[in-house]
């Protein structure tokens, strides 16, 4: 565990290290987390229980003697011992005001980076050439994006790379199809023509019929499996045509993860890895970790202590096709040649649970990866429609990516206001995949969840317009202020409870970054994100912060809006999600 590390959590942990040096106890028990009896106190260390055994005395008479030691010294808190052995810390007024003022000269809001931060290669998005992006494709998208964001502002080096599906049978199936309906025989004589004669559209119905096609005409399937194989070895017709076909496919795909704002460093595929492969397989081969099974050669990855047997591994088919462990391992040794991560994550959905499973023992297997090179598949439940099942569009078919962003889009355009309609034609749009990101992002990654966007939408709750809205509404305050807005930060002084729950709700944000990278779970931050904006409008429900004519207040009040407003702009560009300036 990265362990939580924020401002007063780390200024504790010092002064009280310094007491357990003074008072000759062993450090390396000393744990100092938010406290669970927020009525109590607001930070709490349960170090004594532990203590007590090594040191053979009571826990109690340990955190009296902590509690006094601590207070020797400490101005910005007071520690006492509470039965049978708890040590709680009430941060007072001069804490508060100190944390303020550390918070608003700090342009990260609290968060350090991580000490050891690690190279990543993170996997995800995934989809496939020649198909159009469906609901299927949000999660990876929407999920492995925040995580790149996070790591990346957490010190990793991070590397996003797409991994279109772009070498497998549908290649060929495509391809196939395409030379039927179209003439295509440039490609074949050298005379490539200047634009591909066929469209995306072309493409989205060319591959449904292609695979429809394909399981009733036998001779048909053994075409696109001979063009496969054709493509694998890059003969030259089929290869140009796969590229024009990657070349329209891409570009559309392009424009689809652009207006959910997903960026990705790298544009590689399964075919980016192709000339690695066969050198692989050889190499695993010579080692006698392959064999052949109806044809086709394979690799065991079973471990003794399995409780249910795990397939082997498909390296080549009877034909010399590729296929999909092939390409990830081959990937895999790609990455591990040309960049030598130290972890490589990836993104999909719940199904491929055993595909990676096999793919790393495989790696590890064939010493691919160095042992310390952690793989790492992170997977996530599915978006369910009202029903409980796959979410679908009213016909029952596959909702595309492009129709959800319509939906979306106009469901918000119907929510707001004339003056978010002024500021320009996108707003919808971003207030629309704002609750949609957000409603993704804030359910656990595990689980599934229904897609409802009227609920998604909601001003009130935890909604990505909820937020939106607590941001815009600081905007505003600012804009109404104009050059009153000025801090000065020799005059702030936190006294009231509704100031201090902000505080305490920023620090608790501050350490959900490490807890959501830790666990690779994006609704840690959105839980914390949300009760930092809920305790801001409660203040900001019964604080005039524009009459208030107190200069200390009014310096302490505008200081928590700049932070509140800085700490929700960063962690919204975390998670991916693009703010407006109103709703
Ligand atoms: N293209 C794959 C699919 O549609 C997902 C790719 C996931 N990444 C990977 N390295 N296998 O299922």
């Amino acid at each position: 565990m990265t362990g939580v590390i924020t401002i007063l959590i780390k200024q504790i942990k010092k002064d009280l290290a310094g007491c357990f040096e003074r008072l000759g106890y062993p450090l390396e028990d000393l744990s100092v987390t938010f406290s669970d009896r927020p009525d109590l106190c607001h930070y709490q260390c349960n170090s004594a229980f532990k203590l007590a055994k090594t040191l053979r005395k009571k826990p109690l008479d340990i955190v009296k003697e902590l509690a006094e030691e601590f207070n020797k010294a400490a101005s910005y808190a007071v520690a006492e011992a509470a039965p049978p052995g708890f040590l709680n810390f009430r941060i007072n007024d001069n804490g508060f005001t100190q944390l303020l003022l550390d918070l608003y000269e700090d342009k990260r809001c609290g968060v350090d980076e991580l000490e050891c931060p690690p190279r990543i290669i993170i996997d995800y998005g995934g989809p496939n050439i020649a198909k159009p992006l469906h609901v299927g494709h949000l999660r990876s998208a929407i999920i492995g994006e925040a995580m790149k964001r996070l790591a990346r502002f957490l010190g990793c080096e991070v590397t996003g790379d797409i991994h279109l599906g772009d070498w497998g049978l549908q290649m060929g199936l495509v391809i196939a199809g395409l030379l039927e309906k179209y003439d295509l025989s440039g490609y074949f004589e050298g005379k490539k023509p200047q634009e591909p004669p066929f469209t995306v559209d072309d493409l989205n119905s060319v591959y449904p019929e292609a695979s429809a096609r394909s399981k009733t005409d036998e001779e048909f399937y053994k075409l696109a499996q001979e063009i496969t194989y054709k493509l694998q070895q890059r003969e030259k017709g089929y290869y140009d045509i796969w590229e024009d076909v990657c070349a329209v496919s891409i570009a559309d795909i392009k424009g689809d993860y652009e207006k959910l704002n997903v960026q990705f460093d790298l544009w590689y595929g399964e075919s980016t890895c192709s000339e690695y492969i066969d050198p692989m397989i050889e190499d695993m081969t010579k080692r006698g970790l392959t064999y052949e099974s109806d044809g086709a050669l394979v690799m065991d990855v079973g471990l003794p202590d399995d409780d249910k047997p795990i397939p082997p591994v498909m390296l080549r088919k009877s034909n010399g096709a590729h296929l999909y462990h092939s390409t990830d391992l081959g990937t895999i040794l790609m990455r591990m040649r040309q960049q030598d991560p130290d972890e490589i994550w990836y993104f999909t959905d719940a199904r491929q649970v055993l595909h990676f499973e096999q793919v790393f023992r495989a790696a590890r297997k064939a010493g691919i990866v160095r042992p310390e090179t952690k793989l790492a598949h992170y997977p996530f439940g599915t978006v369910n429609g009202k029903d409980g099942k796959p979410f679908k569009t009213r016909e029952g078919g596959i909702m595309q990516l492009k129709d959800l962003i319509s939906l979306v889009t106009e469901a918000a355009e119907k929510l707001l206001s004339d003056e978010a309609k002024n500021e320009g034609t996108d707003t919808a749009r971003k207030v629309g995949v704002a609750a949609l990101k957000f409603g993704d992002l804030i359910c656990n990654r595990i689980r599934n969840y229904i897609f409802d966007i009227d609920k998604f939408l909601q001003f009130d709750g935890k909604t990505g317009s909820y937020l939106l809205y607590t941001l815009v509404r600081i905007r505003s305050i600012f804009d109404r202020l104009g050059n009153e807005a000025a801090v000065n930060v020799d005059d702030i002084k936190v006294r009231s409870e509704l100031e201090k729950d902000i505080l305490l709700k920023m620090e608790m944000l501050a350490s959900s970054y490490y807890q959501a990278y830790e666990e690779k779970l994006p609704n840690y931050i959105c839980d914390a994100m949300y009760e930092l904006a809920n305790a801001f409008n409660v203040f900001y429900g019964s604080c005039r912060i524009l009459g208030q004519t107190d200069p200390q207040k009014r310096n302490t009040w505008i200081a928590l809006c700049v932070i509140t407003g800085r700490m929700l702009e960063q962690t919204l560009d975390i998670l991916g999600i693009d703010t407006v300036n109103a709703m």
